[in-house]
């Protein structure tokens, strides 16, 4: 490992510089006309994986973007890793709030900004660069390795669930390693044991068959902003919890145990909140913005037009109204279930004066992962030998679907070594990630696949 740690060291700027042309590529799932950039950025990926000397790298079409698979298997008798993470990123807008343009990675006092710098093409690269340490020091890569990165992450996941059930063999592994989460605090490392489920949906009413002028009909047809607006406000009650019935039915309790953990942790709540760029927290009554916002599950409008937006006045009473609205989960709640309820809600409360369209976007389960599993424990270690202190363990807020299908397919568990921070600015202007923590990874990640490597399977 001594050789495969040095490598890294020397070559750490040309890892960045990697990243940096990496991330040059805007591949942002969402977009179709970005489709063909999201495919560059898979070939980049399967290029620089041959090019570190991975032996098996594959691009694989799907009916969407493309899946990369590599594996490098090095010995029968040893421990097998999936490596996951993804290659998509969110669209950089609004543009104007950006300090530097998106995808023109740019290093700051020791912080590269970029969107997909943290989420995740920086993070799923410290796997790439650990491999490559191992492949290209001379020494022996210390476990069988197996990687997959999808291009669909931020849009469902929709093509990788059936790939892996597809390939259900062939990626078989002791554990999968994703690092697509955040960690406690710079310099104070943590492993997440739990994320949220989600379920996403799309909502729209129609009232009168075109825009109408809002003075010649204002007052007699009613308006479909209006209605969603009303709609929408009746989701959550004075407590700020969810009115939808039935919502906390299967919903599994934080413990007494559980929350004492939460306490226990040194969670910085005002800076919490100043990241967000907030005055205050606004949470489910009875519980802490950390509790609130990673163990309990929550219903939040993520986007709604319709009507005249452009500058300038024009009054119209408008024909349709729309909103997206995104669920996060937690045990035992199901996405079918929770979409389920919602949609009932929005049956039940339409106006008889408009129609109703509801479309299940996509969903996934929460994830809780067992933290005594040797991977766990060996990333544990592998994390102290980098920060010189033990990881917190946490939950977070986030969703990543293809955990719980990973489980539930392959029958394994995935070990969540994440490196990002809410400062990161995720899915938001000025996408970040400290270098100080790229190299952090990259190192947990060569420490990890020692460790684990050596553990009896
Ligand atoms: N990296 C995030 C997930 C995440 C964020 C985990 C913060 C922990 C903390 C991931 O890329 C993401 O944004 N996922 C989507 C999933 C959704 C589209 C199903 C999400 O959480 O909104
Ligand atoms: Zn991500």
């Amino acid at each position: 490992m001594e050789k495969a740690l040095s490598y890294a060291q020397e070559h750490f700027e040309d890892s960045v510089t990697g990243l940096e042309d990496f991330l040059r590529i805007p591949s942002i799932s969402t977009n179709a006309d970005s489709a063909g950039e999201v495919k560059r950025a898979a070939n980049w990926l399967a290029d620089e994986l041959r090019r570190i000397g991975i032996k098996t790298v594959e691009v694989h079409e799907t009916a969407g973007h493309p899946i990369v698979y590599a594996e490098h298997l090095v010995d029968d008798a040893k421990p097998t890793i999936l490596v996951y993470g993804h290659y998509d990123v969110q669209p950089p807008d609004p543009l104007d709030l950006w300090t530097s343009p998106p995808f023109e990675p740019t290093r700051k006092n020791g912080v590269l900004y970029g969107r997909g710098t943290c989420d995740d093409k920086g993070q799923l690269f410290m796997h790439v660069k650990a491999a490559e340490a191992y492949l290209q020091s001379g020494d022996a890569l210390p476990l069988n390795l197996k990687m997959v990165f999808e291009g669909e992450e931020e849009t469902g996941s929709e093509h990788i669930v059936p790939f892996v059930r597809e390939n259900k063999e062939r990626m078989k592994a002791d554990v999968v390693v994703v690092s697509d989460t955040a960690m406690f605090d710079e310099g104070v490392p943590s492993i997440t044991y739990g994320l949220r489920g989600m379920a996403y949906v799309e909502v729209k009413l129609t009232g009168p068959d075109r825009d109408l002028h809002s003075g010649v009909y204002g007052g007699a047809i009613e308006n479909p902003i209006n209605a969603l607006a009303k709609l929408i406000a009746g989701l959550h009650d004075e407590d700020h919890r969810v009115t939808l019935p039935g919502f906390y039915d299967s919903v599994r309790p934080l413990s007494d145990e559980e929350r004492a953990t939460y306490k226990a942790l040194p969670f910085d709540e005002k800076a919490f909140i100043a990241d967000a760029g907030a005055p205050v927290a606004k949470t489910e009554k009875g519980y802490s913005p950390h509790e609130a916002s990673t163990g309990r599950p929550t219903l939040d409008c993520n986007g709604i037009w319709g009507g005249y937006i452009e500058p300038g006045a024009k009054t119209v009473l408008p024909s349709t109204a729309s909103a997206k609205i995104s669920m996060r989960l937690v045990p035992n709640q199901t996405s079918d279930k929770a979409a389920e309820q919602l949609e009932r809600y929005f049956k039940e409360h339409t106006p008889d004066t408009m129609k109703l369209d509801f479309k299940y976007l996509h969903g996934g389960k929460a994830v809780l992962v067992d933290t005594t599993i040797p991977a766990m424990q060996a990333t544990a270690e592998a994390m102290e030998g980098v920060f010189g202190r033990k990881p917190f363990f946490t939950r977070e807020g986030g969703s990543i679907p293809i955990v719980a299908d990973f489980k539930e397919i392959l029958g394994i568990d995935t070990v969540l070594m994440g490196f990002g921070l809410n400062s990161d600015a995720i899915h938001s202007p000025n996408e970040c990630f400290g270098l100080e923590r790229f190299r952090q990874g990259i190192e947990t990640s060569i420490r990890f696949m020692k460790i684990f490597g050596e553990r009896v399977a």
